[in-house]
């Protein structure tokens, strides 16, 4: 060690941290469990969106991986730049073009480092401090973070069973043109949101369309969600209702596959991808990765992997919405969603989120208090997220028991 060594205290790197790496410094950590409680028992976690570890194609993606380690070169070892590895991009997007009947092409498309990362670059390149980013809320709080990195200032509008209010967007948007803001995007969670599980419906997507090209900004429509539909067909997406005009999808195989792959996707129409292409730093993405995905969507195993998922989030989500009304239907309301990792709950007059959060923490049960997800946090104070993708079927009746009992002694004042 040095002499001098010891200058190096927090206080002394936060001096030199930007202002707003200072300020997000001192937030707090919206994935903290509840400080202070020592769970009774070991938790059982509904506060991830994690796909199920029992469902993860690992015979598919090894074989996938072996084919990729033993073809000739080092192509798969090497750094890739661009786009993308244009097989990858081939295939996304004879998927969607299959799904939505959109006209998108390999050149409609940029690999990036899963959908955060296609969200970051898209703020990066997009906006200044001050830009308004108008949001659906509550929305991803991944993303409403990224937001704040850059210094947006986000504006948000109610998001209700039918998805973002498009009435209200109109209102907000014709406010920030009075205001003469600068509004650079809308950002929506198109399908099966994260956290209400709601869907924006066909004429609300029209109308969001018609708002967002009225007032020139970009629809920023993050489909994280949108292959886990359980029963219907999928709406037509935003981006094949515009043929792209004015729309920026972002997609990713986290939440079908598996998070740790980090492969997403931007997909916009070319002339918009050009404009990023010079803001990207990170060197390619992960060659290996991104030839096994490939290798695995050629192989033909996606459409059977995403159909047993789909069958088995809807398992789970019928397991939970019919515990909990067991438990503490009395407590709680919620509308079951038609597809994703997340189920929306309202509590009964008089409880808070944040009180069930401390003593479901208490009875060995993690679930989200509503206000994370929210651009004023002081709302949603009586709305949790439980995130059932993750949890073992089979402890997903304890896990509802468990909330029962928190949410009880929430209301009986009993809280730890
Ligand atoms: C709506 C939404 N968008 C993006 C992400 C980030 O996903 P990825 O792993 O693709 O970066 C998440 C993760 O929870 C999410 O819920």
């Amino acid at each position: 060690m040095y002499s001098n060594a010891s200058i190096w205290t927090t206080e002394r790197l936060e001096s030199l941290v930007n202002p707003l790496t200072a300020r997000m410094m001192n937030e707090p950590g919206e994935w903290d469990p509840p400080a202070g409680i020592e769970p009774k028992r070991e938790t059982l976690f509904l506060s991830v969106g994690i796909p199920d570890s029992g469902a993860l194609p690992r015979g598919e993606l090894n074989a996938a991986m072996q084919n990729v380690l033993t073809e000739n070169g080092d192509a798969s070892l090497r750094y890739g730049f661009g786009a993308g590895y244009f097989p990858l991009r081939a295939a996304i997007t004879a998927r969607y073009r299959e799904i939505h009947g959109a006209d998108v092409a390999e050149d409609w498309l940029q690999l990036t480092n899963g959908s955060s990362g296609a969200i970051d670059l898209l703020v990066r390149s997009f906006i200044e401090p001050g830009d308004v980013i108008v949001s659906e809320s509550p929305a991803y709080m991944g993303s409403l973070r990224n937001f704040r990195g850059v210094g947006a200032r986000i504006v948000s509008v109610p998001i209700d069973a039918d998805g973002l209010a498009t009435d209200r967007l109109a209102a907000t948007l014709a406010r920030l043109t009075t205001e003469g803001a600068r509004v650079k995007f809308i950002y929506t969670i198109s399908s099966f949101q994260n956290p209400t599980g709601a869907t924006l419906s066909l004429p609300r997507r029209r109308a969001l369309l018609e708002l967002a090209a009225r007032h020139g900004c970009l629809i920023l429509d993050d489909e994280a969600y949108s292959e886990l539909h359980y029963d219907s067909t999928p709406l037509p997406s935003l981006l094949t209702l515009s043929g792209g005009y004015g729309v920026v999808s972002v997609g990713s195989f986290s939440k079908t596959i598996a998070t740790g792959l980090r492969i997403g996707w931007i997909m916009a129409r070319p002339e918009l991808l050009k404009t990023i292409a010079r803001m990207r730093f990170d060197m390619g993405q992960n060659q290996m990765a991104l030839r096994m995905m490939a290798r695995f969507l050629e192989s033909g195993a996606f459409a059977p992997h995403v159909a047993g998922v789909r069958a088995l989030y809807r398992a789970k989500m019928e397991t939970l919405a019919d515990a909990l009304e067991r438990e503490c239907g009395d407590l709680v309301s919620f509308t079951r969603p038609r597809g994703g990792f997340y189920l929306w709950v309202r509590l009964a007059d008089g409880l808070t989120a944040r009180d069930v959060w401390r003593a479901a923490a208490h009875e060995g049960v993690a679930v989200n208090p509503g206000d994370g997800f929210r651009t004023d946090p002081s709302d949603a104070g009586e709305l949790l997220r439980i995130a059932f993708a993750w949890t073992p079927r089979d402890q997903i009746d304890e896990a509802a028991h468990r909330i029962g009992v928190a949410v009880r002694r929430a209301r009986d004042g009993d809280v730890p």
